[in-house]
């Protein structure tokens, strides 16, 4: 987290020491001398934290404390005083106006005492926030117990910088928990790679970055890792990452330094690692697809997220905090379709019911017909569809001849034996399906 300092007095030399101090410590410093400045820079800029001289020509400090407070409350304000009065301090400290007081003149020891204290206040707060924010989000009114154990690994992964590892089937809700645990880690900014859609290439270039002249015509830049200094990367499909490059970042991950392509210098980068992969990881180790000690590295916090269909309890919370989230209000469902929802395969998990839910909204708000109606018509066509499916994985290579009867027979049972309808879908001429219809004994 960025730290920044605004510093309002009138005397320039004490300004311009404060300022280099306090900027060698790693605070971002401005300094100002006089208590209008201060305001007209407040008004356009924020600041975590503003040391105030108590007594200036124009202001005094306490009217401009209360000032910066009315316009930004989450600004800490510490006063610099050279005749302390206690009892007045605190006063203001109670009220909230001001976080702490100092006097002069300045020990530097207790001014970095009071801002590392004043900072992780700020942090707390912020995480306080964050957190709040993310409970709302995935549990709902009565969390179930699988739901409860995703937020639990949440809550302990957004407190340590280890890597973490999720694994699942598509749709089953890792992006989501990567986003969940960035969130509250109160990390800075979350940057979302997805490895799968990044030419071999320019791999390296992407996430290490590119130093001036590293080629021809090759100007400097800021690779994934570097945008996400001080935030998290979030390694989506990683098992799509190349060879090489993994060698690469297993070495920026035990290190938590990079190097830029064609560049000499290592540059530190403070990076939290989340990835992400609804592969089998260990069999792709065992092809040679996947380095294992990088496995081995970023595997310190896994959580394998279960298909929807090992997780039967979650499909109603879910399916109604949808229907809330589409519909603006609270719509119930019969006993009969969320059964038919518990016992549907859900290929697409938490992706493929949220849709549902979505086109149900659409469809129930221009055609009439109830939202009961439409998930469970839905649910029985996906049904047929998924059981044929299945079977041809199953038997894996079957004759074309074979297929194209059950794809008619599936036709023709969707469409309740209306050859013409079925026709059309399977996108052959009537005359075509009733010579096959004869061809094939049906
Ligand atoms: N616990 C949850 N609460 C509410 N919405 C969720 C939850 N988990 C997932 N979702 C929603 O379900 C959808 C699919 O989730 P997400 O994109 O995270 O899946 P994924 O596992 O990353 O899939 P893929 O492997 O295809 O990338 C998203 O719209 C997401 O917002
Ligand atoms: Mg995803």
């Amino acid at each position: 987290m960025r730290k920044t300092l605004l510093v309002v007095d009138d005397d320039l030399n004490f300004l311009s020491t404060i300022r280099e101090y306090l900027n060698s410590r790693g605070y971002e410093t401005t300094t100002v001398s006089s208590p209008v400045m201060a305001l007209d820079l407040f008004k356009k800029t924020g600041f975590h934290v503003v040391l105030l001289d108590q007594k200036m020509p124009d202001l005094d400090g306490t009217v401009l404390a209360r000032k910066l407070k009315e316009i930004d409350d989450t600004t800490k304000i510490i006063i610099l005083t050279a005749y302390p009065d206690v009892n007045k301090a605190v006063k203001l400290i109670k009220e909230g106006v001001i976080a702490d007081y100092l006097t002069k003149p300045i020990e530097l020891a207790d001014l970095e005492n009071t801002l590392s204290h004043v900072f992780n206040e700020i942090k707390l707060e912020i995480m306080e926030r964050v957190a709040a924010r993310g409970r709302k989000l995935v549990i709902t009114t009565q969390p179930t117990e699988y739901l409860k154990e995703v937020f639990e690994f949440v809550q302990i992964a957004s407190k340590v910088r280890s890597p973490v590892m999720l694994t699942g089937e598509t749709g089953t809700g890792k992006s989501y928990i990567a986003g969940l645990i960035h969130k509250m880690s109160g990390r800075a900014n979350f940057v979302h790679v997805n490895c799968a859609a990044i030419p071999e290439s320019i791999f390296e270039a992407e996430l290490f970055g590119v130093e001036k002249g590293a080629f021809t015509g090759a100007i400097t830049k800021r690779g994934m890792f570097e945008l996400a200094d001080g935030g998290t990367l979030f390694l989506d499909e990683i098992a799509e990452m190349p060879l090489p490059i993994q060698a690469k970042l297993l070495d920026a991950v035990e290190r938590l330094k990079i190097r830029r392509v064609g560049g000499e210098r290592e540059i530190p980068v403070d990076v939290r690692l989340i990835v992400a992969t609804n592969q089998p990881v260990t069999e792709l180790i065992k092809k040679g697809k996947f380095r294992e000690d990088l496995y081995f590295r970023l595997n310190v916090l896994h959580f394998h997220v279960k298909p929807l269909r090992e997780r039967t309890g979650d499909i109603e919370i879910l399916a109604y905090a949808f229907l809330k989230e589409f519909f603006g209000k609270e719509i119930y469902l019969k006993r009969k379709t969320i059964q038919a929802m518990k016992a549907y395969t859900w290929p697409g998990n938490i992706r493929e019911l949220k849709n549902l839910i979505e086109k149900s909204y659409i469809l129930s708000t221009h055609t009439g017909h109830s939202v009961d109606e439409i998930i469970f018509s839905e649910l029985t066509n996906r049904g047929k569809t998924t059981v044929i499916e299945r079977k041809m994985e199953e038997e894996k290579v079957l004759p074309i001849a074979e297929l194209e009867k059950r794809a008619i027979l599936h036709a023709l049972s969707v469409y309740k034996g209306n050859k013409s309808q079925a026709a059309k879908a399977l996108g052959i001429s009537l005359s075509t399906l009733k010579r096959k219809l004869k061809t094939y004994n049906i």
